[in-house]
């Protein structure tokens, strides 16, 4: 998306971000903080301070029998840290391979993919209170990370700037193939017996087939999250749509497949100018050129009045509008 904003800064060390803070962060009343830049929509230019955390470094901080603990600086990117845990045989974010972004980023929205989530392998982060210019860290309890949610997103949305994060990775990983898809791609890549690095040629043989490269075609990954519907609501939906995908939460939820039903509503595929509905994947929305953010954004409110009126669920966003 082509927009501007009035003022940009890149941060390398922890003493810059001090300095920005406790000086000209008070001439910026607006200001946003971003990582990788992979799950926001500008939809006008931005008329204050952009501030993209470039900090660098993974440091080995623990080290027993069967963990070892990194501390990963914001600024790294996500995918190559996962693969210098693979590389090392360090287990437990193959799962998450090829998610675009930082690794600062990463806490905001829990991410996950594949089985897994960044939770399941988190142990704190470290951030700085934009206010006081205070270092504070969070523990995985304080973080209240659910399903693509995090204190971040709420209580706690733009007081805090995150420094670094702290991973527990397994020496003598286990394997999670439970999410059906993975079993499917080993099997057709011919592997009986997988480590982490064939879960992450599998996962990335998934992603690069599905998910369109946002270096390619303008992306934001899924734009919406998958909706969480009570049993109720699930089986009067199973009753007019039997072919509906679900996943069950617990005993009393369904997690219903939101691009199952952005694609019954005829939506995938679609263009309209330059914005458009990826054609292998609902869930994303894409810009072929030139869409304004405020076109995909008006696609995106047209998706989810029709998956409302068809089904009666309404999709909440996952991708930021700025
Ligand atoms: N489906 C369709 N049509 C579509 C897309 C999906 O029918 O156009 C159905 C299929 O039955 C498919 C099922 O939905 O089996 C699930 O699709 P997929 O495995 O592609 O996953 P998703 O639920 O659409 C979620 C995450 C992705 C993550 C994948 C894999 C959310 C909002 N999205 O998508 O995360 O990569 O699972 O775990 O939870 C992201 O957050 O940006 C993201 C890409």
């Amino acid at each position: 998306i082509d927009v501007r904003a009035d003022f940009y800064v890149e941060l390398t060390s922890e003493d810059e971000i001090l300095t920005l803070i406790h000086g000209q962060l008070k001439d910026h009343p607006d200001f946003l903080i971003m990582g990788g830049g992979s799950n926001v929509l500008f939809v006008k230019d931005y008329q204050g301070l952009v501030i993209r955390m470039a900090n660098k470094g993974i440091r080995v901080i623990g080290d027993s029998d069967k963990h070892v603990t990194l501390q990963v600086s914001a600024g790294e990117v996500w995918d190559e840290l996962v693969n210098y845990c693979v590389r090392n045989n360090f287990g437990g974010l193959e799962n998450l391979s090829m998610i675009p972004g930082s690794a600062g980023a990463a806490p905001i929205q829990n991410i996950g993919a594949y089985g897994a989530e960044l939770k399941d392998h988190f142990k704190a982060l470290e951030a700085v209170d934009l206010s006081s210019g205070e270092k504070r860290k969070f523990s995985l309890s304080e973080c209240e990370f659910a399903y693509r949610n995090s204190i971040f997103k709420n209580e706690m949305k733009g007081q805090y700037l995150i420094l670094n994060i702290t991973l527990e990775l397994d020496k003598d990983p286990g394997i999670h193939t439970d999410y059906g898809i993975i079993k499917q791609e080993l099997k057709a890549m011919d592997v009986d017996k997988p480590d982490i690095r064939a879960i992450r040629d599998a996962v990335c043989n998934i992603r690069s087939r599905k998910l369109p490269d946002p270096e390619e075609l303008g992306n934001g990954g899924s734009f919406f999250k998958n909706p969480v519907i009570s049993n109720d609501k699930y089986h009067m939906l199973n009753k007019d749509f039997p072919a509906i995908v679900s996943f069950p939460q617990g005993d009393t939820h369904h997690k219903l497949a939101a691009g199952w039903l952005i694609e019954q509503c005829g939506w995938k595929g679609y263009r309209k100018g330059d914005a458009g509905v990826h054609q292998n994947q609902a869930l994303v929305l894409v810009n072929y050129g030139t869409a304004s953010g405020q076109e995909i954004l008006d696609l995106s409110f047209e998706i989810q009045k029709s998956v409302d009126e068809m089904f009666g669920v309404k999709l909440e966003r996952e991708i930021n509008v700025i």
